[in-house]
This record gives structure tokens, C-alpha cells and sequence, in this order.
């Protein structure tokens, strides 16, 4: 088993990653303080891996939270399920919500955390790619709105993280491939021998290997828990993050949440990001290129819907939560490893890049 911290003084919290750790209750213990656990679920997941967990949690009483599946249902509606199981069944301020799930359970049990009393503590058990190397850690939680993905929530830490990589073996190969997409972005962001070793592991990655996976997701939490402990509420490093995101933030709320996954909506949205950066003369078509093939050999998609105008990119990047006095920052790379925040670019720029021939960019690799 790996232990990496999240430094954040009193609200430090340990991010275990391993094989086999859903059965190991010594893990959890130190992180419960009262008698009573809500594991918040869904439909795919409860019927894998709640058995297995309130079994290990069987010193505690369990409540099982079963949510239904997918991004159209982180909302109110679903996360008021949360509240209605916890006031029936009478849970008080020392409860603990345990989120068994991916990201859209993760986002959703925590905004309930820090809402539920004002506030319980708060356990992430992450079981897809993309929960386990980006939205478990660093206490970001919210549910969408029709108007803009992730745009009601709160900055609420978990108490601790416990990455199962064994859950990886029931994941669909595409939610893999998507889980993928955020951990291209730490290379591109701020790890540039990451994506050579990335280049040479791929394959191993998509076929589960187990000691890759394993590296893949310590290497991605270590990079995650740096900028969070250097800018926890994102005034500063955080937001470069979101490399891909403003432009797939788009795609996602344009498509009708849930159509294209989270990942392979950032995974486009990186690429518009590549090209954008290309045009500012930041970094080279090969770079570019670089970028992209990687991005393909993990099976992402790499070209935006063709569908989508950039009027319409404009306005759902309008709402974007980098937009500060009516100024749109985006996270652009200076060089590959490297990101920058910026509303210093010509707006033709910008125009260029939503108008790029994607196609014939992908056709020429
Ligand atoms: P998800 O939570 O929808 O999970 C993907 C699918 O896999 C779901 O159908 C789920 O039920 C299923 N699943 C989960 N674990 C499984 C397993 N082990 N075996 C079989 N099936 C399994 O999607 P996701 O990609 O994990 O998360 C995407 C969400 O995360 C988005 O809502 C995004 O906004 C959010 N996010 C948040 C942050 C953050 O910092 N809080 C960061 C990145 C993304
Ligand atoms: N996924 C972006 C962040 O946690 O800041």
C-alpha cells in the first residue's frame, strides 16, 4: 500500500492507494468518529462493492444510500435523497457519509457532507480511473445546473481517501479510457517525464496492469495533492487544473450531461487547449501532436462534436467559473509540463481555435 498526505495544516487528510484495501477496516476506523456511517452509492455500484464495504465497516451502523446513476442526476432532486435517508433514519452531527462511487457520487455525498447539519465528517471511497486520480482528492464537491456544470457546491475536505484499485477491474473500458484523460493532464500541466512514461505505458494501463495502474494514480495524486495544498480554494494554481475543462465544460453542457462522459469531453477540450496554445506560438505542432496522439492511444475522443458552433462554445464558456469581471481565463500550456491562467490572448485567437478543422488536424498526425 502507497500513503500520500493532503497538506492542508489541521485538515491534513492521508490518500491510501492499493489493492484489496475495501476489506482492510483499520484503515477507516481512525477517520470515524461517531457510531453511525452513511455509505452514499448508486445503482451500479452498490450492487459490486456495498456488501463488501459494510461488511468492513460492520463495528458501525450502516445506513446504505442508493442513488440512481449518472450525471443527469447530480442535482437537487438526487442529492435531497441524500437528506431524506439521513433525517429518517436519524442521523446526527457525528455521523460520517461515506461516498462508494465515482465522481458524480463523490461530488454529490460531499456537497451533502458539508451541507448535512452544517457539516460531518466525510470519508471518498473512489472506484472509477477519474475519481481515484483527481475529484476524491482535494474537497471540491457540487451538483450541476442547467446552466452550467459543477455550479452549486462547496470547497469540503474529506477526511481521507481509499483508493481500491481492484475496482478497476469491473470498470467499462470506456470510463477507463475517460479516467485516463485527467491523468494525460498532470503530465501536460506540470509532469512532462510523466508523459513519456505514459507514452511507454498506455497500453499496460488500458489492459489493467496492475502495478501501472498503481503508478498511474500515486504519481496523479501526488501532483493533485501539491496544488491543492499550495492553493486549496483555487485562487492562484489550482484553476490550471481545469486544463481542457472551460472548452469540455462546454461540450458536456451542450450535449445534454451524461452524452459524452466527463473525461472525453476534457480530453477534446485539451485538444482545443493544445491548439489554442499552438496558435499563441507557446508550443510547437509537435508538441501538439504529442499531445493529441496520447490522448488517442487512450482511447479518447480527440475531435469535438462537429455540431457544436463556436457561438455556442462562447456561450457556455461565458459561465465558466474562471470568468472574473466578465474576463474569460483560460489554462493554456507555455510549454508541454507547464500551464499558465490567462485572459492575456486576442480574441481572435480564441475565435481560430473554436473554428479549427479538427478533423484535418487528427487527419495529419
Ligand atoms: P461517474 O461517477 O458517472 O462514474 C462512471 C460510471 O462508472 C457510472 O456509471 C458509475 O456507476 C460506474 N462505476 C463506478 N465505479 C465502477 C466500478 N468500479 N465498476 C463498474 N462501474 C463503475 O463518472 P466519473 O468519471 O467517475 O466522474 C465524473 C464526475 O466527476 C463529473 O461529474 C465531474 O464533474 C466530476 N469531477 C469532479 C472533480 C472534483 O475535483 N470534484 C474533478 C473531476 C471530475
Ligand atoms: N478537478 C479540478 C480541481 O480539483 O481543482
Amino acid at each position: 500500500m502507497q500513503t500520500l498526505k493532503v497538506d492542508l495544516g489541521e485538515r491534513s487528510y492521508p490518500i491510501y492507494i492499493g489493492e484489496g484495501l475495501l476489506d482492510q477496516p483499520e484503515l477507516l476506523a481512525p477517520h470515524i468518529a461517531g457510531r453511525q456511517v452513511a455509505i452514499v452509492s448508486n445503482e451500479t455500484v452498490a450492487p459490486l462493492y456495498l456488501e463488501r464495504l459494510s461488511q468492513t465497516l460492520g463495528a458501525y451502523k450502516v445506513l446504505p444510500v442508493v442513488l440512481p446513476d449518472g450525471e443527469s442526476h447530480k442535482n437537487w432532486e438526487t442529492l435531497q435523497l441524500i437528506f431524506d435517508a439521513l433525517l429518517t433514519a436519524r442521523h446526527d452531527r457525528r455521523t460520517t457519509v461515506v461516498a462508494l462511487g465515482g465522481g458524480v457520487i463523490g461530488d454529490m455525498a460531499g456537497f451533502a457532507a458539508a451541507c448535512y447539519q452544517r457539516g460531518v465528517d466525510f470519508i471518498q471511497v473512489p472506484t472509477t480511473l477519474l475519481s481515484q486520480v483527481d475529484s476524491s482528492v482535494g474537497g471540491k464537491t457540487a451538483i450541476n445546473h442547467p446552466l452550467g456544470k459543477n455550479m452549486v457546491g462547496a470547497f469540503y475536505q474529506p477526511n481521507a481517501v481509499l483508493i481500491d484499485t481492484a475496482s478497476l477491474r469491473t470498470l467499462p473500458p470506456r470510463e477507463l479510457s475517460a479516467g485516463l484523460a485527467e491523468v494525460i493532464k498532470y503530465g501536460l500541466i506540470c509532469d512532462e517525464p510523466f508523459l513519456g512514461w505514459l507514452e511507454d505505458h498506455v497500453d499496460a494501463l488500458r489492459n489493467l496492469d496492475g502495478a501501472a495502474l498503481t503508478e498511474a494514480i500515486r504519481r496523479s495524486c501526488a501532483a493533485k495533492a501539491a496544488v491543492v495544498g499550495a492553493d486549496e480554494r483555487e485562487s492562484g494554481v489550482r484553476a490550471t487544473l481545469n486544463l481542457g475543462h472551460t472548452f469540455g465544460h462546454a461540450i458536456e453542457t451542450q450535449m445534454g450531461y451524461g452524452v459524452w462522459l466527463h473525461g472525453e469531453a476534457v480530453a477534446a477540450g485539451t485538444v482545443m487547449a493544445l491548439e489554442m496554445s499552438m496558435r499563441l506560438g507557446w508550443i510547437s505542432q509537435q508538441d501538439r501532436d504529442r499531445g493529441i496522439r496520447l490522448m488517442q492511444r487512450a482511447g479518447l475522443p480527440v475531435v469535438p462534436p462537429q455540431d457544436m458552433t463556436p457561438a455556442q462554445f462562447m456561450q457556455h464558456m461565458s459561465v465558466d467559473k474562471k470568468v472574473l469581471d466578465g474576463r474569460l481565463r483560460l489554462v493554456l500550456l507555455n510549454k508541454l509540463g507547464e500551464a499558465v491562467v490567462t485572459d492575456d490572448y486576442p480574441q481572435q485567437i480564441l475565435q481560430d481555435t473554436l473554428a479549427a478543422d479538427y478533423p484535418a488536424i487528427v487527419a495529419q498526425l
